[in-house]
């Protein structure tokens, strides 16, 4: 019989094609869902040995995600540099995420540089070395930002919204980028790039506020104002391990490239 187009798990793969600029084959995901439904174990087998990935829930204490992001708002708040920043986040511990990960991934590259490059949170190889954007992804970002002459040693500083390691290498969820964002708004306030480069949706959706996919908000420029500081011009490219997996979209990034490129000497 065929699904209610309310189905959730049906609405939630539509979107994330139409997301994705895909128009949505409903015959194709209808099957999708029969297969996922048919190879789903038996609910008794779903005990957590069953599921291995480490679950992320706050413990139960007397803080809330809204006491956390304030106690984060007035510790960045009292950072004036990016030192004191940096130590600031690696003892924070309001993010339910620190407890599974090795290591905290703040920045890397150049405070203070024109640009200031923004991904979503550190993977594996960036849990193990404790830098951002060092795995794959990473050494693509580099080759992105050579080709517009941009580089971490000279001319870019590099950092996401979130700085430990979500399990299986999840999107961090909303109240885990949250209790971040006092410290990545004072991290652009200190730093104060000319341009932001948001590397994908996660990113680009939770410092605009919206909700439209990298599909639609790519090769446009948006501005960003963090609190208490000035507002900034602001460029969604996709992120380079879309870019790794959908290699056939290089193009349209480059093109996203040379915008940025351009804005930057306009601004300078
Ligand atoms: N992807 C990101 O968004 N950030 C990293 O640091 C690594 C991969």
């Amino acid at each position: 019989m065929p699904q209610a187009v309310s189905d959730p798990a049906y609405r939630a793969l539509a979107d994330w094609w139409a997301d994705m600029g895909v128009p949505a084959d409903e015959a194709e995901i209808r099957a999708y869902l029969k297969a996922a439904k048919r190879t789903e174990p038996p609910k008794e087998q779903a005990t957590p040995e069953a599921n291995p990935v480490p679950q992320t829930r706050r413990k139960k204490g007397p803080k809330s995600v809204e006491d956390w992001a304030a106690e984060a708002t007035a510790t960045a708040a009292a950072c004036n540099d990016i030192a004191s920043l940096t130590a600031a986040i690696e003892a924070f511990e309001g993010c339910p995420l620190k407890q599974g990960c090795n290591k905290t991934a703040v920045h890397d590259g150049v405070f203070g540089a024109p640009v200031m490059v923004i991904g979503e949170g550190p993977g594996g190889e960036e849990d193990r070395i404790g830098k951002p954007f060092v795995g794959r992804a990473g050494q693509l970002l580099d080759k992105m930002l050579a080709a517009i002459n941009l580089n971490r040693a000279e001319n870019a500083f590099i950092t996401n919204v979130n700085y430990w390691r979500p399990p299986g290498n999840r999107n961090p969820e909303a109240d885990e980028l949250a209790v971040c964002r006092p410290f990545v708004d004072r991290m652009i306030v200190l730093s104060a790039p000319k341009v932001i480069v948001a590397a994908g949706n996660v990113p680009t959706k939770s410092l605009l506020s919206i909700s439209t996919g990298i599909m639609k908000t790519r090769g446009k420029e948006y501005s960003y104002t963090p609190p208490g500081g000035e507002p900034i011009p602001f460029f969604p490219i996709f992120h380079p391990a879309f870019l790794l997996r959908r290699p056939v979209e290089k193009s349209r990034a480059w093109r996203d490239l040379l915008t940025i490129e351009a804005r930057l000497t306009d601004l300078s």
